[in-house]
């Protein structure tokens, strides 16, 4: 199988330039950028094997306190039973870097993730994503030539000097370095207002990337800018697609980007759960697009999801606007309160999904056997820029 590029064939409107970006086949064909699409090189345990649980236990048990398991709030059931810690990507980050004693961090979640963990780790530690196929679809909506390009576009337009880049934690250790190298920082859906509020002390403006949605809310729903202030700069389009006095006049100049798993969530899913459940507090994740979020009562990551239904008084109702795992598994471990999917449809991250207990398996197992396998590893010099960046998020009040 080969990798489909979407630089020929593609039928786009006047004035859109098509993206250098690989489409890839997930799981099969092989991305050297973006390590996105590999197939597995060993010998995969079969989904349907009974002793799965057991072997993955025997393997920990053997690897003790040498390997460290960290599993994303999205990750399926079966791998979260053998996560050490759980958490959403900041905290999933610090524990990463608070654990400097296990040589093998293995890491349940998306490649950005274990990228920012080996960042964030040392050299002699080495972090393993169990299948390199688990991506964020996200992250792909950044190129570091897209940023670079954009930059000197704000250049050209006079206001790089008064921009601070702020890059959510779904980019790839390129768009991280970028972020480092000219005075940035990256932030989380649960540290984004205060990453805000520190870079509108560094500058005038902020290039927020590659969420358009997470900046947007953050802007305008913490903040208090309007809409106005807000642009979107089209990585597809010349110059963005912006005039350089939309430019010079914003105060958020947004990425094109967006989550493709939040992107399904829409008002008449609110209205029509209001109207079913009456007396339902509506509860999602700051990736939602704005009306979303502005129609519902709370926002919040992954980890204040989590919590605010713990805190919730028993019998109250809830509708959630996230990933299917974790809303399933917040809605099991309350059984006093209602807790239902905001969307009428399925809606799971398949990259998330990519790591199961097969995965887990080959890579606890070809630990025990001295043979790491799926190791991801940021470059010396993108790792020096990047940790800047991550480092700077760290140290946010
Ligand atoms: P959290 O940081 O809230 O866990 O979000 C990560 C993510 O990818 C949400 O789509
Ligand atoms: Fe990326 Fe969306 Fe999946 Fe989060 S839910 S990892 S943003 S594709």
């Amino acid at each position: 199988m080969r990798a489909v590029t979407a630089t020929h064939d593609l039928d786009l409107p006047p004035g859109v330039r098509p993206t250098p970006l690989a489409l890839l086949m997930l799981g099969r064909a092989a991305d050297a950028r973006s390590e996105r699409g590999v197939e597995c090189p060993g010998d995969l345990p079969s989904p349907s094997d009974p002793n799965l649980v057991a072997r993955a236990r025997a393997a920990k048990e053997k690897l003790g306190d040498k390997v460290f398991i960290l599993g994303h709030h999205y990750q399926r059931d079966e791998v979260i039973e053998f996560a050490d810690v759980t958490g959403d990507s900041f905290k999933l980050a610090r524990e990463a870097a608070a654990r400097p004693d296990a040589p093998y961090i293995v890491f349940c979640g998306v490649h950005f993730m274990a990228e920012s963990a080996d960042i964030l780790t040392s050299d002699d530690q080495q972090v393993i994503l169990p299948d390199l196929a688990a991506g964020c679809s996200m992250a792909d909506m950044a190129t570091s030539e897209q940023v670079e390009e954009c930059w000197d576009v704000l250049a050209e337009a006079g206001i790089a000097d008064v921009t601070v880049p702020v890059s959510y934690m779904n980019s790839s250790a390129d768009i991280k370095a970028f972020t480092g190298r000219n005075g940035g920082t990256i932030c989380t859906s649960s540290n984004a207002r205060r990453a805000l509020d520190w870079a509108f002390e560094q500058g005038e403006k902020v290039l927020f990337l590659p969420d358009q949605h997470l900046g947007r809310n953050t802007a305008v729903l913490e903040l208090g800018l309007s809409l106005d202030d807000c642009v979107l700069y089209n990585p597809h389009k010349p110059n963005g697609g912006l005039t350089v006095e939309q430019l010079r006049a914003a105060k958020m100049i947004l990425w094109r980007g967006h989550c493709s798993v939040h992107g399904r969530f829409d008002v008449s899913s609110v209205e029509e759960v209001r109207e079913r459940i009456p007396g339902v507090n509506v509860l999602v994740h700051p990736e939602c697009r704005h009306e979303v979020v502005t129609a519902a009562d709370h926002v919040g990551s992954t980890e204040y999801i989590i919590n605010t239904l713990d805190a919730a008084e028993p019998g109250s109702a809830w509708a959630i606007g996230t990933e299917l795992n974790l809303v399933r598994r917040v809605a099991a471990a309350h059984p006093d309160k209602q807790v239902v999917f905001l969307d009428k449809t399925v809606c799971f991250c398949s990259t998330m999904n990519r790591i199961d207990l097969p995965h887990l398996v080959w890579t606890l197992e070809s630990l025990v056997e001295g043979t790491v396998v799926n190791r991801i590893r940021v470059d010396a010099e993108t790792e020096k820029f990047a940790k800047v960046a991550l480092d700077r998020m760290l140290a946010l009040p």
